[in-house]
C-alpha cells in the first residue's frame, strides 16, 4: 500500500479538538478535586492528546507513562498486547486516570486495566480522545471520551499509520482505496 497524505479526509479540526478537551478537562477537574491523582499516558499514540488534556485539567497531579504495543503495523489489530515500558512508580492507594488515544477493539485497554488493577489503586478510570464502540471485542469502556466515531481508520493528533501522521494537528480518516 502506498501511503499518501491526499488519502486523509479531515474529521475533527484543531478548534473542535481543543474545545472538546477543555470540556473533558473541566469534568475531570470536578471529579478529582481534593484527590491524590496520577495521570498515566499510554505511549506512543497518546503524546499529543496527553499534553493538551493535562493542561486542561486545573489540578495538581503527577504524570507517568507506559508503552504497550498492540499493532504489528498497518491497520489491523494483531490481538497481541506487549508491555514495552512500565511505570517507574507504584500506584497503590492512589487515584489513577489512564489516558489513551483511541479505544478500538478494547484489547489493549482490557490488558492494561487488568495489570493496573492488580496494583490496587484507590480508583482506576480511563480517558480516551476517541472511541470506536462498534469495533469492540472485549467489554471495556472509557469513562471520559472526547469523540465517539464510526468504524474508520483515523490518523493525526498522535494517531499513526505505520508510524506516520502522528504530527498532523487534526484528526482525519485515512481512506486506503
Ligand atoms: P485496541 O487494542 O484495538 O483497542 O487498539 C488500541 C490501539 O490501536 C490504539 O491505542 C491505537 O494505537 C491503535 N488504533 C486503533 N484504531 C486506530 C485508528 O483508527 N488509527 C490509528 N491507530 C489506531
Ligand atoms: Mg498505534
Amino acid at each position: 500500500m502506498t501511503m499518501s497524505r491526499s488519502r486523509i479526509y479531515p474529521l475533527f479540526n484543531e478548534k473542535q479538538i481543543h474545545d472538546r478537551i477543555q470540556e473533558v478537562g473541566e469534568e475531570i477537574r470536578r471529579d478529582y478535586e481534593g484527590k491524590d491523582l496520577v495521570v498515566i499516558g499510554l505511549l506512543n499514540g497518546v503524546y499529543v492528546f496527553f499534553a493538551d488534556l493535562a493542561r486542561a485539567v486545573d489540578l495538581d497531579f503527577e504524570v507517568g507513562f507506559m508503552r504497550v504495543s498492540s499493532y504489528g503495523g498497518g491497520m489491523e489489530s494483531t490481538g497481541e498486547v506487549k508491555v514495552a515500558q512500565d511505570l517507574d512508580k507504584p500506584i497503590r492507594g492512589r487515584h489513577v486516570l489512564l489516558v489513551e488515544d483511541i479505544v478500538d477493539t478494547g484489547l489493549t485497554l482490557h490488558k492494561v486495566l487488568r495489570l493496573l488493577q492488580d496494583r490496587e489503586p484507590a480508583s482506576l478510570k480511563v480517558a480516551s480522545l476517541l472511541d470506536k464502540p462498534s469495533r469492540r471485542r472485549v467489554d471495556v469502556k472509557a469513562d471520559y471520551v472526547g469523540f465517539s466515531i464510526e468504524d474508520h481508520f483515523v490518523v493525526g493528533y498522535g494517531l499513526d499509520l505505520d508510524g506516520k501522521y502522528r504530527n498532523l494537528p487534526y484528526v482525519g480518516i485515512y481512506n486506503p482505496a
